[in-house]
């Protein structure tokens, strides 16, 4: 059912210094940051030749990022996005398996404008999983 890894995100404590450090330390093209008020985060994104980076900071107040670093200081890996055909086949078929999906179970639109959704990273292995339809 999965299909491409779409991206890995990465919670950062500070968003200029993680883009001056993948810029410069590691020459990646960094692209320049975005608000996605609807999410609760500041977004960057990274191109990878195969696939992408997020760094994410918090945005607003009740950010879903901001008790993640309160956990992790330094910031870590967030979740990972797999590529999905049908996100509501995909769900379907996850729930029937007993994955839970979080939130209300309906997409959202992504930082990417297509629609996600989220699975219980207790369902695997401590790991918090996109699906994002493609
Ligand atoms: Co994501």
């Amino acid at each position: 059912m999965i299909g491409r890894l779409n991206h890995v995100a990465i919670a950062v404590p500070d968003l200029d210094a993680a883009a001056a450090q993948y810029a410069q330390t590691l020459g990646a093209t960094v692209g320049a940051p975005q608000d996605e008020p609807a999410h609760g985060v500041t977004v960057i994104f990274i191109d990878l030749p195969n696939t992408k980076l997020e760094l994410l900071h918090p945005l607003g107040e009740n950010s879903p990022i901001s008790g993640f670093l309160e956990k992790n200081p330094a910031g870590g890996i967030h979740h990972i996005c797999f590529e999905v055909e049908d996100i509501l086949a995909a769900r379907d078929q996850l729930a029937s398996e007993g994955a839970r999906v979080l939130g209300s179970g309906e997409p959202r639109i992504g930082a990417h404008g297509k629609p996600v959704l989220f699975l219980h990273p207790k369902d695997f292995n401590g790991c918090l999983i996109e699906l994002e339809q493609v």
